[in-house]
């Protein structure tokens, strides 16, 4: 009896100790993944912390999708050793939602005698550049006014150049524009920007930065024009997907609470606060697990997601308001 007692016993401290070996593993490797520098010990201990809870978050719920109860799988991202309201204050909250009627030269309104294909991918096409990553700045609305953008000039002359985000990021503060740099700023306001100034310059000539600078906008540097802004009827999911179809892909807003440890698969979850980051739809499609999704390139890296993708549930009664606040420019 006594000797089974002591080999249990010992099997139990040989799983925690492993268990516990494990985890330093993975907290380690996130830290040289995700470049982690933290400015004391009691900081790093606090983010050890939350990570480890975190850590829990994302196992339980990757047990219910091996188990076919979820239709995402979570993991580690940047953003594992971040409290939910941290995440929701620091990383989302750069979108004011708000849309200026003013700027909005047109309203898109479904045809519906229009065959549109069963799934839509603008990367296969040519007309999406590489995932960016907007670092600790709350400027998601000048990626997702950029990618639309982007592609909208490439449908046109038929050469992807990427555009400077930063160009938006400093240049729209002002009168009459209004945006607040990394503290957020309006989808339509940055479009509306590039029409009123004649031009954006390219990202080559006007590199990326996460932190607001004095505008250093170069006519000589412009690598697309806007002529026009166009709204998607709100909330008409049937005209996103019209709009993706034939025009190319859209700027969109959502509210990205689910998106906090995001792996892969399908979002179909509910939103119930409000929009709080700005991306660009890029196609949609049908999962046999997830059902009908919306492609969506973040700006959040690569690394994130699925290489820097989120796919969203489609025709879910306007899931996490994704048609609430679509545009796209004319070029
Ligand atoms: C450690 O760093 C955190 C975050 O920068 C700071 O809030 C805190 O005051 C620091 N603590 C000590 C003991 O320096
Ligand atoms: C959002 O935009 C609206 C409309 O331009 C503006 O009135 C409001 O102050 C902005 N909100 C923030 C938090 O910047």
């Amino acid at each position: 009896m006594r000797a089974v007692v002591t080999f249990l016993t010992l099997v139990c401290c040989v799983q925690v100790s492993l268990s516990e070996d494990v985890f330093e593993v993975e907290w380690i490797n996130f830290k040289v993944d995700y470049e982690k520098i933290y400015q004391n010990d009691s900081e790093q201990l606090l983010r050890k912390q939350i990570f480890m809870h975190n850590k829990e978050i994302i196992d339980r719920h990757n047990e219910r999708y091996a188990a076919g109860e979820e239709t995402f799988e979570m993991g580690v991202n940047q953003f594992t050793d971040l409290l939910s309201h941290e995440y929701e204050t620091l990383i989302l909250g750069g979108l004011n939602a708000t849309v200026d009627e003013t700027e909005i030269d047109f309203i898109y309104s479904p045809t519906g005698n229009v065959e549109i294909p069963s799934a839509v991918d603008w990367r296969e096409k040519g007309a999406v550049t590489r995932v960016k990553d907007q670092g600790h700045c709350g400027s998601c609305w000048a990626f997702a006014a950029v990618g639309t953008l982007e592609g909208q000039h490439y449908r046109k002359t038929g050469d992807l150049v990427e555009l400077s985000e930063k160009n938006l990021l400093d240049c729209t503060s002002g009168e009459p524009y209004y945006n607040h740099g990394c503290f957020g700023g309006r989808i339509t306001t940055a479009l509306y920007y590039v029409k009123r100034n004649h031009g954006i310059d390219t990202a080559r000539s006007y590199p990326y930065k996460d932190k607001k600078g004095h505008c250093r906008f170069d006519g000589r540097n412009i690598g697309a024009t806007v002529s026009s802004i166009v709204r998607i009827r709100p909330r008409c999911e049937s005209a996103l997907a019209e709009a993706v179809a034939t025009k190319g892909p859209i700027a969109v807003s959502i509210e990205a609470t689910h998106l906090h440890h995001y792996r892969g698969g399908v979002i179909r979850e509910s939103c119930h606060k409000r929009s709080n980051h700005a991306v660009l739809v890029v196609g949609y499609g049908h999962d046999t697990h997830g059902g009908d999704y919306w492609l969506v390139k973040n700006s959040w890296g690569n690394l994130y997601g699925e290489n820097g993708y989120v796919r969203m549930a489609r025709n879910q009664n306007n899931m996490c308001f994704i048609a609430s606040n679509a545009v796209y420019p004319l070029v």
